[in-house]
């Protein structure tokens, strides 16, 4: 065996890179797995280019028209690995408990037995040779603003070529990154294989992945090991893993237990900067659950009637929000880059997104159209028809002759995976905010938690004060989405859209989010309002009431009147909605019974709906904030008033 000197040597490592403890971990990771080749990233354009040419000629991507769609490609994932694994996601805490009960939890020892060291019965590690006969790609990466004091770096060690671009797009990925950790700087190690490795003759598959699966985080050590997929959140380290699992820890950490220290919050949301005619601008960040439209909102065109109003993008999944002396919470957006949702995606829903797709795009899992362009379902709204015949996203010819006759329930069958994705560039994005890069962040003026719920859940309300914001906040629901493996279409308690991203237990969460608004509150600080919203109620007719999209500027416009004092609103059991009058109808023809069916509080469907936020603290009874018990039972004195 080579001993870590020779490995180092063998590391190859350029001279950018000069931090003792990052060389380290790459040999050691080196001499673990056993890559043919280290290749260090440095995020110039024309490293992508070459990786993307190295990924046509692998026959991992196909080069789209150019055209149709300049430098775009299209890539089509093993139909076993489409989508984010929760149930072989894992958190490695020490205890148990601080995992909590909403995530998968093994004791560390046992885990790193597993993934890394070997198991006491002689059985190899799965990272040991993993790489063999690939290149192990080292991305260096800073989630947030280059430098900025919110910011975090990370390093991502991947036998992906595919997830080495994909992060080029999506971070701020590059060899400035090894600038700003100097010699002695912190990083995030973030340890990716597809485990595939191959063996001296082995032909390749174009999306090599294993049955095998395992997104490890120990949130100790704050170290990420993934094992087998190939795919978004479980390679693309930055996101889920760090920027939410990871980075949640982090920012709870950071408040300790001192009374003066507040920490800072980790979160599933988009941010968006919203300017006045008169040019006052408000912040807003917006928790929604996987595929409920938080990129369509944090780029929303605003309608006719709202003449003189822009919405523009900060970020579209994800902020790290940071108390500031001013007694102000301030958000930054750590990605770079959008990686989104395909289908459903055309110029009713997302203008600005279509034009962030014209080119420089990553699309995997859509269909292929026979001019060699992309496709997905929601695009025939843009046009009269569907096509004629495309390439589905298994690379099988698809007509809606053929996918009628396999279609289920008597639906087409799909052209695009449904959760087939693009990955983006931020700067692609005609709504980019200006201060989408500002190392200083935005500052938060409201929040709002939305779920997707066909009943119950009003189309907006405000919280009446911060601890109930955090209680409706906690307590959400939503209708589950093909952005995880699993059932579809059934309502599942998803806490700040967090259930599946909190890296540790989920009431220590809450009780992080109430000392926030206390500590801050104590300050004599203005706290961000807290909103609750559904775009998603049906009517008798099983269909959605509430046009969306651009119309939600209508409930943004209301909030904002809020702040400023405008609006008086409607008080009820858990706070405070518009009546109708209060919303600017301008250009929709919206009738108050349709307002009626979105924002009507069912008093039985909350008595329902209340137990099922009873279930949902018995599940979470361990530490679970006593300020959220009694919340819940003056709602429930409410209703039963
Ligand atoms: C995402 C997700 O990819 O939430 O953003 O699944
Ligand atoms: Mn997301």
């Amino acid at each position: 065996m080579d001993s870590p000197a020779e490995i180092l040597t063998r590391t190859n490592a350029p001279s950018f890179v000069n931090n003792p403890g990052l060389l380290a971990w790459v040999a050691g990771m080196a001499q673990l797995t056993k890559p043919a080749a280290i290749y260090w990233c440095d995020g110039s354009d024309e490293e992508y280019h070459r990786l993307c040419q190295q990924l046509v000629d692998a026959g991992t991507f196909l080069r789209l028209n150019p055209a149709k769609r300049a430098n775009s490609f299209l890539a089509r994932s093993d139909p076993s690995d489409v989508a984010r694994v929760e149930d072989r996601t894992f958190i490695c805490s020490t205890e148990k408990d601080s995992a909590g009960p909403t995530n998968n939890w093994m004791a560390p020892e046992e885990m790193r037995a597993l993934l890394q060291h070997g198991q006491p019965d002689g059985s190899k590690a799965l990272f040991d040779g993993c790489m063999r006969g690939r290149t192990m790609y080292v991305v260096p990466f800073s989630m947030g603003p280059l430098g900025s004091h919110i910011s975090h770096i990370g390093i991502e060690l991947s036998d992906s070529p595919y997830v080495a671009v994909n992060m080029k797009l999506m971070t701020r990925m590059g060899k400035e990154v090894y600038a700003v950790l100097g010699t002695d700087g912190n990083f995030v190690p973030c340890m990716h294989t597809v485990g595939a490795p191959l063996m001296p003759g082995q032909a390749d598959v174009a999306w090599p992945c294993n049955k095998t699966k395992y997104i490890v985080h120990y949130p100790e050590t704050r170290e990420i090991w993934s094992y087998g997929s190939g795919y978004g959140g479980n390679a693309l380290l930055g996101k889920k893993c760090f920027a939410l699992r990871i980075a949640s820890n982090m920012g709870r950490a950071a408040a300790g237990d001192s009374p003066a220290s507040l920490g800072w919050l980790a979160e599933h949301m988009l941010i968006l900067g919203v300017t006045n005619p008169q040019g006052r601008k408000y912040h807003v960040a917006a928790a929604f659950p996987s595929a409920c439209g938080k990129t369509n909102f944090s780029m929303l065109v605003p309608p006719a009637a709202f003449e003189g109003w822009k919405v523009t993008t900060i970020g579209d999944d994800i902020a790290w929000i940071k108390p500031h002396a001013d007694g102000r919470l301030y958000a930054i957006n750590p990605e770079a880059g959008y990686f989104g949702v395909a289908p459903g995606t055309n110029m009713l829903t997302n203008p600005n997104c279509m034009a962030s797709l014209n080119s420089d795009v990553i699309f995997t899992n859509v269909a292929l159209t026979d001019d060699g362009d992309v496709w997905w379902e929601g695009l025939e709204k843009d046009g009269d028809a569907l096509p004629a015949h495309l390439i589905d996203w298994q690379g099988n010819d698809w007509t809606p002759q053929i996918a009628r006759a396999s279609g289920v329930d008597g639906k087409l069958k799909p052209a695009a995976h449904p959760n087939s994705r693009f990955t983006v560039a931020a700067t692609n994005n005609p709504a980019l905010d200006s201060a989408w890069d500002d190392p200083a962040g935005v500052a938060i003026d409201a929040f709002i938690f939305g779920g997707r719920r066909s009943t119950t859940v009003p189309l907006i309300t405000e919280a009446r004060n911060w601890v109930e914001g955090v209680y409706m906040a906690a307590t959400m629901g939503s209708e589950t989405t093909a952005a995880a493996g699993g059932q579809q279409g059934v309502v599942r308690r998803d806490p700040f859209a967090m259930l599946p991203f909190a890296g540790y237990n989920m009431s220590d969460y809450f009780q992080h989010w109430l000392d926030m608004g206390e500590k801050l509150a104590s300050t004599g600080a203005r706290l961000p309002r807290i909103y609750t919203a559904n775009w998603f109620r049906k009517g008798a007719d099983g269909k959605f009431v509430w046009p969306g999209y651009g119309e939600n500027m209508r409930v943004l416009t209301w909030m904002i009147d809020r702040i400023e004092g405008k609006s008086q609103g409607t008080e009820h059991v858990f706070g405070v909605s518009p009546a109708y009058q209060e919303i600017n109808w301008s250009g929709l023809d919206f009738t108050t019974e349709q307002f009626n069916t979105v924002t009507s509080i069912d008093t039985a469907a909350w008595k329902t709906e209340l137990q099922l936020h009873a279930d949902l603290f018995k599940q979470l009874a361990y530490h679970l904030p006593e300020a959220l018990r009694q919340t819940k039972e003056r709602i429930e004195n409410r209703l039963a008033a």
